[in-house]
């Protein structure tokens, strides 16, 4: 939202193990040696959701009122093939007058959701001036889904788009049905997970997370054994320490597919959500507490690594610094299905580790929906893991000083002797692209590409890697 230049840069990397190894080089835009292609589009704003085509070729952008599709197949140019104009009705916008502060900026359709459903449609959503909105694009004729009348069918979105263009959110597709995460209300003190489209039944959460909760992704490993569950990250404040300032902590969110809600408790309401403490820290500093955006690398095995960028809660000496942590999804698994829960004590309104019997099966597990009273009960009020997740090798892979990432991508490539390594591509908020290669514990940037000339913060991150010729070769485009 701070952005006020908005624009897709596509750069590519061929990497070979010389330019791996080369020292560290800063680019600038200009810079012959870089290619760099920088995209306009005249009038459209807040670039907010990239969506990439299955084959590739198209790269679908969730503008403010505008839905564009662009064509990126070729490393050189990108082109506009169509344009979706998509804005609120007069009377939304004056009714969203009446209820923001800053009428200019937030009275639009901020598009924040969109997904692909099937080879023929898109399925959008957005902020639709304070009244949260969803609808169907037709790709045949790129444009949105008509209703009897022909005018665009607008479904509600509330719980699905945020209302306001300043509120985190995140949306995954999964078999046919859209989990979502954001705020459900006005004021933006009401965090929800739900579940909607497809033919399970619409579900969200009890109050279950702070009111701040923040989301920044969400992931489905595609393959078994974990491709039962779907994985929410964000931060909140954290009510289970007992500071006397405010202290926020990271967090991931695990529910269960086959989840249908309770019968007589928790009716539309998960039955298997948990959520577990994320760590990303290193001895002598300050602990790395607020997420900002996470990567997943799935492997071939079911498993998967989930790469996320984090800051500390406060500016140390009036810098800020970031770090990256790599989490194991079977560490995170382990802390989810240990059965070591927190619990509020009410006598005396601490969350201390839950002491009694075991429940079976534990409540979480996506093996048989829970079903009597008992259960439900206990679910509603065990929510929260006792154990912290810890990250790989119990410290992070990369940190730096001075420097606040925003967005985060990763690459896991080998060189030309079958080694493999890790590439982090990471966004600043000043406007710059790191490339940081990981070698075993070692991690250094080896290319800074400065985006932007005003300092603003790197909005989104999309990487398409090509294979072309052998395999050692592999040119990667960056769609920032
Ligand atoms: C794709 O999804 C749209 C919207 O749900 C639906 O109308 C259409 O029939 C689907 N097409 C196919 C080929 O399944
Ligand atoms: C609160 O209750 C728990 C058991 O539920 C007990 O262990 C603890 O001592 C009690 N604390 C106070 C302050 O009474």
């Amino acid at each position: 939202m701070s952005s006020k230049h908005f624009f897709i840069c596509l750069l590519t990397f061929a990497n070979t193990l010389a330019t791996e190894l080369m020292p560290k080089q800063t680019t600038s835009l200009r810079d012959p040696r870089r290619k760099v292609f920088p995209f306009m589009q005249k009038g459209v704003q807040n670039w907010d959701t990239f969506l990439l085509s299955k084959n590739k070729k198209t790269l679908y952008v969730g503008a403010r009122d505008t839905i564009l599709t662009l064509d990126i197949r070729t490393d050189i140019t990108i082109r506009v093939k169509h344009e979706i104009q998509w804005s609120p009705t007069a009377d939304k916008k004056d009714n969203c007058a009446l209820k923001v502060k800053n009428k200019e900026r937030e009275c639009f359709n901020f598009i924040r959701v969109l997904v692909q459903l099937n080879d023929t449609h898109l399925y959008t959503c957005g902020t639709y001036a304070f009244s949260p909105t969803c609808a169907y694009v037709d790709l045949t004729t790129f444009s949105l889904v008509k209703d009897a009348e022909g005018k665009p069918l607008l479904l509600q979105g509330k719980g699905v788009s945020p209302y306001s263009p300043y509120y985190g959110n995140t949306a995954i597709l999964v078999d046919g049905e859209l989990y979502t995460a954001t705020q459900e209300n006005v004021p933006g003190n009401e965090p929800v997970i739900t579940r909607t489209l497809g033919s399970s039944s619409v579900l969200k959460n009890e109050h279950w997370m702070t009111g701040d909760a923040t989301f920044v992704a969400s992931f489905n490993i595609p393959a078994p054994p974990n491709d039962d569950k779907v994985y929410f990250f964000f931060w909140e404040t954290a009510k289970e320490y007992d500071f006397f300032e405010k202290v926020i902590v990271s967090r991931v969110a695990r529910i269960c597919k086959n989840d249908v809600g309770g019968k007589t408790l928790l009716q539309k309401k998960w039955t298997t959500f948990l959520k577990a403490h994320l760590s990303c820290a290193q001895k002598g500093q300050f602990p790395y507490t607020v997420i900002q955006h996470v990567f997943a690398v799935p492997h071939p095995g079911g498993g998967a690594f989930f790469y996320g960028v984090f800051v500390p809660q406060w500016q140390v000496g009036g810098f800020w610094s970031s770090a990256v942590c790599a989490f194991d999804l079977n560490a995170i698994n382990k802390v989810f299905d240990n059965g070591r829960y927190k619990e509020l004590h009410q006598n005396c309104s601490r969350w201390l580790p839950y002491k009694g019997e075991a429940m079976d099966p534990p409540p979480g597990s996506c093996s048989v929906s829970p079903s009597s009273d008992k259960t439900l009960v206990f679910i509603k009020e065990h929510y929260m893991m006792d154990q912290t997740i810890r990250p790989l090798y119990n410290q992070p892979v990369f940190v730096k000083l001075n420097v606040k990432y925003t967005r985060i991508t990763v690459h896991q490539t080998e060189n030309i002797l079958g080694i493999p390594y890790t590439i982090l591509f990471l966004g600043t908020d000043q406007g710059a692209i790191h490339k940081v290669v990981v070698v075993g514990s070692d991690a250094h940037i080896i290319e800074e590409i400065q985006l932007f000339e005003k300092p603003e913060a790197v909005q989104n991150l999309l990487l398409s890697p090509e294979k072309k010729g052998h395999s050692s070769v592999i040119e990667q485009m960056l769609h920032v």
